[in-house]
Protein backbone atom coordinates (compact mmCIF):
# COMPACT_ATOMS: atom_id res chain seq x y z
CA UNK A 1 0.00 0.00 0.00
CA UNK A 2 1.51 3.53 -1.18
CA UNK A 3 1.68 5.48 1.77
CA UNK A 4 0.63 8.44 0.42
CA UNK A 5 -3.03 7.14 -0.42
CA UNK A 6 -5.76 8.79 1.56
CA UNK A 7 -8.81 7.61 3.36
CA UNK A 8 -11.76 8.98 1.57
CA UNK A 9 -14.44 10.11 4.10
CA UNK A 10 -17.98 11.93 2.64
CA UNK A 11 -20.90 12.70 3.76
CA UNK A 12 -23.49 15.68 2.78
CA UNK A 13 -21.93 18.65 4.47
CA UNK A 14 -20.07 19.53 7.44
CA UNK A 15 -21.26 16.69 9.86
CA UNK A 16 -18.46 14.47 8.93
CA UNK A 17 -15.62 16.69 10.75
CA UNK A 18 -17.25 15.17 13.66
CA UNK A 19 -16.12 11.86 12.49
CA UNK A 20 -12.85 13.26 10.96
CA UNK A 21 -12.25 14.15 14.64
CA UNK A 22 -12.66 10.62 16.07
CA UNK A 23 -10.23 9.38 12.93
CA UNK A 24 -7.26 11.93 13.76
CA UNK A 25 -7.37 10.98 17.39
CA UNK A 26 -6.63 7.06 16.22
CA UNK A 27 -4.80 7.47 12.77
CA UNK A 28 -3.01 11.26 13.11
CA UNK A 29 -0.85 10.33 10.41
CA UNK A 30 -3.59 9.35 7.74
CA UNK A 31 -3.96 11.51 4.51
CA UNK A 32 -7.47 12.43 4.11
CA UNK A 33 -9.54 13.74 1.58
CA UNK A 34 -12.80 15.25 3.21
CA UNK A 35 -15.63 15.04 0.64
CA UNK A 36 -18.34 17.58 1.78
CA UNK A 37 -21.70 17.13 -1.07
CA UNK A 38 -22.50 20.54 -0.87
CA UNK A 39 -24.23 20.32 -4.46
CA UNK A 40 -26.57 17.30 -2.98
CA UNK A 41 -27.12 18.93 0.74
CA UNK A 42 -29.22 18.67 1.87
CA UNK A 43 -29.56 14.71 2.03
CA UNK A 44 -31.90 14.19 4.64
CA UNK A 45 -35.21 15.74 2.91
CA UNK A 46 -34.54 13.95 -0.25
CA UNK A 47 -36.20 10.84 -1.68
CA UNK A 48 -34.49 7.52 -1.47
CA UNK A 49 -34.51 7.58 -5.19
CA UNK A 50 -32.60 10.96 -5.57
CA UNK A 51 -30.09 9.90 -2.84
CA UNK A 52 -29.45 6.57 -4.30
CA UNK A 53 -29.06 7.56 -7.84
CA UNK A 54 -26.43 10.51 -6.51
CA UNK A 55 -24.14 9.47 -3.89
CA UNK A 56 -22.60 5.72 -5.92
CA UNK A 57 -22.27 7.89 -9.23
CA UNK A 58 -20.24 10.74 -7.72
CA UNK A 59 -18.04 8.41 -5.03
CA UNK A 60 -17.33 6.50 -8.46
CA UNK A 61 -15.70 10.08 -9.81
CA UNK A 62 -14.17 10.59 -6.16
CA UNK A 63 -12.75 7.40 -6.28
CA UNK A 64 -10.70 8.18 -9.76
CA UNK A 65 -9.48 11.36 -8.84
CA UNK A 66 -8.08 10.27 -5.56
CA UNK A 67 -7.56 7.05 -5.35
CA UNK A 68 -8.20 6.63 -1.40
CA UNK A 69 -6.91 3.02 -0.14
CA UNK A 70 -10.62 3.13 1.56
CA UNK A 71 -13.50 5.34 1.46
CA UNK A 72 -15.80 5.82 5.03
CA UNK A 73 -19.14 6.82 4.46
CA UNK A 74 -20.00 8.30 8.06
CA UNK A 75 -23.29 9.87 6.58
CA UNK A 76 -25.85 7.67 8.44
CA UNK A 77 -28.50 8.98 5.63
CA UNK A 78 -26.23 7.94 2.71
CA UNK A 79 -25.48 4.96 4.35
CA UNK A 80 -28.94 3.28 5.54
CA UNK A 81 -29.90 4.36 1.97
CA UNK A 82 -27.11 3.74 -0.49
CA UNK A 83 -24.58 1.68 0.97
CA UNK A 84 -25.06 -1.60 -1.19
CA UNK A 85 -25.14 -0.06 -4.42
CA UNK A 86 -21.99 1.98 -3.03
CA UNK A 87 -19.84 -1.00 -2.47
CA UNK A 88 -21.28 -2.90 -5.88
CA UNK A 89 -19.75 0.48 -7.67
CA UNK A 90 -16.59 0.96 -5.90
CA UNK A 91 -13.68 -1.80 -6.11
CA UNK A 92 -12.02 -0.98 -2.72
CA UNK A 93 -13.07 -1.13 1.32
CA UNK A 94 -15.93 0.92 2.12
CA UNK A 95 -17.01 1.76 5.87
CA UNK A 96 -20.56 2.47 6.49
CA UNK A 97 -22.30 3.70 9.01
CA UNK A 98 -25.65 2.77 10.95
CA UNK A 99 -27.56 4.71 13.78
CA UNK A 100 -25.84 3.27 17.11
CA UNK A 101 -29.02 1.42 18.36
CA UNK A 102 -26.61 -1.58 19.48
CA UNK A 103 -24.33 0.46 21.71
CA UNK A 104 -27.57 2.22 23.03
CA UNK A 105 -29.27 -0.92 24.02
CA UNK A 106 -26.05 -1.60 26.02
CA UNK A 107 -26.41 1.48 28.20
CA UNK A 108 -30.00 2.36 28.52
CA UNK A 109 -31.02 1.35 32.26
CA UNK A 110 -34.29 2.89 31.31
CA UNK A 111 -35.20 0.46 28.22
CA UNK A 112 -36.65 4.04 26.16
CA UNK A 113 -34.01 5.11 23.83
CA UNK A 114 -34.71 8.10 21.13
CA UNK A 115 -32.75 8.01 17.99
CA UNK A 116 -32.59 11.84 16.46
CA UNK A 117 -32.21 11.61 12.49
CA UNK A 118 -32.66 13.44 9.45
CA UNK A 119 -35.90 12.84 8.06
CA UNK A 120 -34.72 10.58 5.40
CA UNK A 121 -32.78 8.22 7.87
CA UNK A 122 -35.66 7.33 10.43
CA UNK A 123 -38.39 6.64 8.20
CA UNK A 124 -35.84 3.76 7.20
CA UNK A 125 -36.56 -0.34 7.80
CA UNK A 126 -33.14 -0.64 8.74
CA UNK A 127 -34.00 1.10 11.86
CA UNK A 128 -37.00 -1.63 12.50
CA UNK A 129 -33.91 -4.17 11.85
CA UNK A 130 -31.39 -2.73 14.07
CA UNK A 131 -34.06 -2.35 16.71
CA UNK A 132 -35.44 -6.03 16.39
CA UNK A 133 -31.97 -7.05 16.94
CA UNK A 134 -30.10 -5.21 19.45
CA UNK A 135 -32.93 -3.42 21.02
CA UNK A 136 -36.19 -5.77 21.15
CA UNK A 137 -37.02 -5.48 24.79
CA UNK A 138 -36.74 -1.27 24.22
CA UNK A 139 -39.26 1.14 23.38
CA UNK A 140 -37.14 3.40 20.54
CA UNK A 141 -38.53 6.78 19.44
CA UNK A 142 -37.21 8.18 16.61
CA UNK A 143 -37.18 12.23 15.37
CA UNK A 144 -36.58 13.54 11.89
CA UNK A 145 -35.11 17.12 12.31
CA UNK A 146 -33.74 19.04 9.19
CA UNK A 147 -33.14 22.32 11.35
CA UNK A 148 -30.80 20.44 13.39
CA UNK A 149 -28.45 19.66 10.45
CA UNK A 150 -29.22 23.40 9.06
CA UNK A 151 -28.11 24.82 12.71
CA UNK A 152 -24.83 22.33 12.97
CA UNK A 153 -23.63 23.77 9.31
CA UNK A 154 -24.24 27.05 10.44
CA UNK A 155 -22.61 26.97 13.85
CA UNK A 156 -19.19 25.91 11.81
CA UNK A 157 -19.85 28.46 9.89
CA UNK A 158 -19.98 31.19 13.32
CA UNK A 159 -23.34 31.10 13.93
CA UNK A 160 -24.22 30.15 17.25
CA UNK A 161 -27.52 27.92 17.77
CA UNK A 162 -30.42 29.40 19.19
CA UNK A 163 -30.66 27.55 22.17
CA UNK A 164 -34.86 27.72 21.67
CA UNK A 165 -34.85 26.01 18.65
CA UNK A 166 -32.30 23.36 19.70
CA UNK A 167 -34.66 22.58 22.81
CA UNK A 168 -37.34 22.43 20.80
CA UNK A 169 -36.10 20.14 18.21
CA UNK A 170 -35.35 17.82 21.01
CA UNK A 171 -38.61 18.31 22.78
CA UNK A 172 -40.47 16.63 19.58
CA UNK A 173 -38.41 13.81 20.54
CA UNK A 174 -38.89 13.69 24.36
CA UNK A 175 -42.77 15.06 24.29
CA UNK A 176 -43.59 11.59 22.36
CA UNK A 177 -45.63 8.85 24.35
CA UNK A 178 -43.20 7.12 26.62
CA UNK A 179 -40.36 9.86 25.68
CA UNK A 180 -40.37 11.42 29.17
CA UNK A 181 -38.49 7.80 30.16
CA UNK A 182 -35.62 8.28 26.92
CA UNK A 183 -32.44 8.34 29.26
CA UNK A 184 -30.30 7.63 25.89
CA UNK A 185 -30.21 9.27 22.77
CA UNK A 186 -28.86 8.32 19.39
CA UNK A 187 -27.08 10.81 17.51
CA UNK A 188 -27.93 9.03 14.33
CA UNK A 189 -26.43 12.05 11.76
CA UNK A 190 -22.68 13.51 11.56
CA UNK A 191 -24.06 17.09 12.08
CA UNK A 192 -25.35 16.23 15.53
CA UNK A 193 -22.32 15.49 17.32
CA UNK A 194 -21.15 19.23 16.51
CA UNK A 195 -24.39 20.27 18.65
CA UNK A 196 -23.94 17.68 21.49
CA UNK A 197 -22.90 20.34 23.99
CA UNK A 198 -26.02 22.22 23.22
CA UNK A 199 -28.62 19.38 23.28
CA UNK A 200 -27.41 18.67 27.08
CA UNK A 201 -27.40 21.89 27.80
CA UNK A 202 -31.24 22.06 26.97
CA UNK A 203 -32.27 18.75 27.95
CA UNK A 204 -34.76 18.74 30.65
CA UNK A 205 -32.67 15.46 32.71
CA UNK A 206 -28.92 13.83 31.41
CA UNK A 207 -29.24 12.15 28.77
CA UNK A 208 -26.46 9.68 27.08
CA UNK A 209 -25.50 11.00 24.09
CA UNK A 210 -24.09 8.32 21.76
CA UNK A 211 -22.89 8.58 18.02
CA UNK A 212 -21.04 6.56 15.59
CA UNK A 213 -18.00 8.33 15.01
CA UNK A 214 -15.25 6.73 17.35
CA UNK A 215 -17.06 3.10 16.03
CA UNK A 216 -16.35 4.36 12.33
CA UNK A 217 -12.61 5.58 13.48
CA UNK A 218 -11.98 1.82 14.93
CA UNK A 219 -13.13 0.21 12.20
CA UNK A 220 -10.98 2.20 9.73
CA UNK A 221 -7.83 1.42 11.69
CA UNK A 222 -8.60 -2.12 11.81
CA UNK A 223 -8.97 -2.70 8.27
CA UNK A 224 -6.14 -0.67 7.39
CA UNK A 225 -4.12 -2.46 10.07
CA UNK A 226 -0.43 -2.93 8.82
CA UNK A 227 -0.29 -0.42 6.40
CA UNK A 228 2.03 2.43 6.12
CA UNK A 229 1.32 5.89 6.27
CA UNK A 230 3.20 9.23 5.13
CA UNK A 231 6.32 10.25 7.06
CA UNK A 232 5.76 14.03 7.26
CA UNK A 233 2.73 15.92 7.62
CA UNK A 234 1.06 17.33 5.00
CA UNK A 235 -1.96 19.43 3.66
CA UNK A 236 -5.28 17.57 3.68
CA UNK A 237 -7.96 18.40 1.12
CA UNK A 238 -11.53 19.30 1.70
CA UNK A 239 -13.73 18.87 -1.53
CA UNK A 240 -16.75 20.79 -1.98
CA UNK A 241 -19.44 19.89 -5.23
CA UNK A 242 -20.76 23.11 -5.43
CA UNK A 243 -19.42 27.02 -5.92
CA UNK A 244 -20.60 27.97 -2.32
CA UNK A 245 -18.52 30.18 -0.36
CA UNK A 246 -15.91 28.71 2.12
CA UNK A 247 -14.93 31.77 3.24
CA UNK A 248 -16.75 31.41 7.06
CA UNK A 249 -16.07 27.71 7.10
CA UNK A 250 -12.27 28.36 6.51
CA UNK A 251 -10.95 28.09 10.60
CA UNK A 252 -13.23 24.74 10.80
CA UNK A 253 -11.30 23.32 7.91
CA UNK A 254 -7.73 24.69 8.81
CA UNK A 255 -8.38 23.78 12.45
CA UNK A 256 -8.65 19.80 11.02
CA UNK A 257 -5.74 19.63 9.04
CA UNK A 258 -7.72 20.65 5.67
CA UNK A 259 -5.80 23.33 4.18
CA UNK A 260 -6.22 23.12 0.80
CA UNK A 261 -9.91 23.10 -0.94
CA UNK A 262 -10.92 21.52 -4.09
CA UNK A 263 -14.14 21.60 -6.01
CA UNK A 264 -15.72 18.47 -7.96
N1 LIG B 1 -25.02 14.27 7.85
C1 LIG B 1 -25.94 13.42 7.23
C2 LIG B 1 -26.24 12.20 8.08
O1 LIG B 1 -25.39 11.76 8.80
C3 LIG B 1 -27.13 14.03 6.51
C4 LIG B 1 -27.50 15.46 6.79
C5 LIG B 1 -28.29 16.05 5.62
O2 LIG B 1 -27.66 16.34 4.61
O3 LIG B 1 -29.52 16.16 5.72
O4 LIG B 1 -27.31 11.65 8.02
Amino acid sequence: MDANRPLLLFDSGVGGLSVLDSVRRILPAAPIVYVADSGGFPYGTKTEAELAARIPALLGRLVERYRPRLVAIPCNTASVIALAPIRAALDLPVVGTVPAIKPAALVSKTRVIGVLGTLATVRQPYVDRLTGEFAADCLVLRQGSAALVQMAEDKLRGTAPDPARIAAELDLLLAQPGGDRIDTVVLACTHFPLLADELAAVAPRPLTLIDSGDGIARRIAFLTTGQAWPADPRDDIAVFTSDLDIGALAPELTRRGLSRIERL
